[in-house]
């Protein structure tokens, strides 16, 4: 094979680069993850790694950790939430850097008494700092079956997605001022714990303990990212998750779930920002 130096040079270098960092999961439980809270409360209860479950009694509640950690990324899971009176109980799927000035960006599921809806709470830290809380209910039960749910995090936007519809879009708007996770890496988390006080509007409603042990399913955990190792991130070339955006039929549906299921946004709340919404809001 005759080839040109000029063709071969950008040739190597992608077959280098892509070599060197092409990381595609097919998610395993065993291999990916750690439990790393619960005393045998959460277990992966299949073999090649598919199932796992949490449970929450009134000593302790439980969770799991990716063993790595991500400079943007997509994560992908699917969740069976606590059926029946699950006042109180807190089921989540987030990423999380560590220290005091973290970045975070969650999926958080607040339970409700029997026959009334969770509440799918979503947040963005920035450097410790919240505030970006968008609450939905969901248009399905999401105790009956699993359901899939995913965050995308490139450079440009964070997008929340339930069963493949993108229901919030958090822009990167640091051209507003506005921080945008962009530097730390960050590890996949799992909890199923207790917030009574937080997540039932200052323990309106009790968690009922009688219906302890609490278990919530995971199925079919996927993450594929820019792994972070050695101090720095190498991303899988061509991931489409990276330059990923809203076309106009993603749009649409991020105005629809919005419209029908959006319980909270901080961008509408004028006790909160009585001065105006936040620059990233309009
Ligand atoms: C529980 O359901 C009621 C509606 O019946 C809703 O107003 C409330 O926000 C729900 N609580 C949570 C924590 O989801």
């Amino acid at each position: 094979m005759k080839v040109s130096c000029s063709t071969s040079f950008p040739f190597l270098i992608l077959f280098l680069f892509a070599a060197q960092s092409v990381v595609v999961y097919a998610g395993s439980f065993h291999k990916d993850v750690q439990i790393h809270w619960g005393d045998g409360r959460g277990k992966v209860l299949d073999n090649p790694g598919n199932l796992l479950s949490l449970s929450l009694d009134k000593s302790s509640g439980s969770g799991f950790q990716s063993h790595q950690e991500f400079l943007y990324g997509k994560a992908e899971v699917q969740m069976k939430l606590v059926p029946g009176n699950s006042a109180g109980t807190v089921t989540t799927f987030y990423l999380k850097s560590p220290g005091a000035m973290w970045d975070e960006i969650d999926f958080e599921f607040l339970g409700n008494i029997s026959g009334h809806p969770y509440t799918l709470h979503t947040n963005v830290y920035t450097k410790g700092t919240g505030d970006k809380e968008q609450q939905f209910h969901l248009w399905f039960d999401p105790t009956a079956d699993f359901h899939t749910y995913s965050i995308t995090w490139n450079p440009k936007r964070i997008i929340f997605t339930v069963d493949a519809t993108p229901i919030r879009e958090f822009k990167n708007s640091e051209a507003l001022g506005v921080l945008f996770p962009n530097d730390l890496p960050m590890r996949l988390y799992a909890s199923l714990w207790e917030a009574e006080h937080w997540a039932t509007r200052g323990g309106l409603e009790k968690t009922d303990w009688s219906k302890a042990p609490f278990t919530a399913f995971y199925r079919n955990y996927n993450v594929e990212g820019c792994v972070w190792a050695n101090g720095r991130s190498s991303c899988p070339a061509n991931a489409p998750w990276f330059t990923q955006e809203l076309d106009v039929k993603g749009k649409n549906r991020v105005t629809w779930a919005q419209r029908k299921y959006m319980v909270y946004n901080y961008c509408t709340d004028k006790k909160r920002f009585p001065q105006g919404a936040p620059p990233e809001c309009s």
